[in-house]
């Protein structure tokens, strides 16, 4: 194995009961990839990002990440997941800034209560990452969506994973806020060398900072040029 290549996948066949959702998809995805998953709704992106983190299981084929057989593979804290589901915290919710992504890594230090300056320390250098640290005590609940965005996304780091899937974070985000947010994983790409897969709709600031672009449709994968993106307004 190249130690470069993190995703790979091989013949993967995937369908929900009766309904075949991906078919024959091969693909690789490199350290350092900034990919953005695009097509209508209903085309099986979130179901793609389910597999590689092994929510589902798939009939057949072949996933691999970091060169081991997904069955076989146990360093999920090198994966970092945002979901689609997962949106906002409503302004009663008890919790601070720090607390929230302090929770992450409970299974770390939960066990030795060590609520302590290496755990704080963790704590301050992802709120950094995405320029947030002033924020740390605040009530999560009463910060802004765009706001709240950026804690889940130092949520998802303070595991220091070396990829991250987002699937669709900016609805219901400003343009100008979700201009903001893009910038931001641009940074943390090329600073952390962090890869990224992100499903989005918003195709025109994706593609500013996305090196590949994979369309679904039809049960099929298919990388698409830049100059494709921008033909086809697919989404
Ligand atoms: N848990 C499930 N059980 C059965 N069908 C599902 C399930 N989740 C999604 N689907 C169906 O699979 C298809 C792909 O869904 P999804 O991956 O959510 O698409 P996308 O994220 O591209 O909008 C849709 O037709 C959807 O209804
Ligand atoms: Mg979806």
């Amino acid at each position: 194995m190249k130690m470069s290549e993190i995703i790979k996948i091989r013949g993967l066949n995937f369908g929900y009961d009766e309904e075949v959702i991906l078919k024959d998809v091969n693909l690789d995805i490199r350290n350092g990839d900034f990919v953005a998953l695009v097509g209508p709704n209903g085309s099986g992106k979130s179901t793609f990002l389910k597999l590689l983190t092994e929510q589902i299981s798939f009939q057949q084929g072949e996933i691999k990440l970091f060169g081991q057989n997904i069955n076989e593979f146990s360093d999920w804290t090198k994966l970092g997941y945002i979901s689609q589901e997962v949106k906002e915290f409503n302004d009663s919710f008890p919790a601070t800034v720090k607390e929230v992504i302090g929770a992450n890594l409970y299974k770390e230090f939960g066990r030795f209560k060590l609520l302590n300056l290496r755990l704080d320390q963790k704590i301050n250098r992802v709120l950094e990452l995405v320029d947030m640290l002033e924020h740390k005590e605040r009530q999560i609940g009463n910060l802004s969506g765009g706001q709240q965005q950026r804690i889940f996304i130092a949520r998802a780091l303070v595991s220091e994973p070396k990829v991250i899937f987002l699937d669709e974070p900016l609805v219901g985000v400003d343009i100008e806020n979700q201009n903001k947010f893009y910038k931001l994983l641009n940074r943390l790409n090329q600073e952390l060398e962090l890869t990224i897969l992100i499903i989005s709709h918003n195709i025109e600031a994706v593609i500013q900072y996305a090196n590949r672009v994979f369309h679904f449709a039809k049960q099929k994968i298919t990388p698409l040029s830049a100059s494709q993106v921008v033909e086809s307004s697919l989404c």
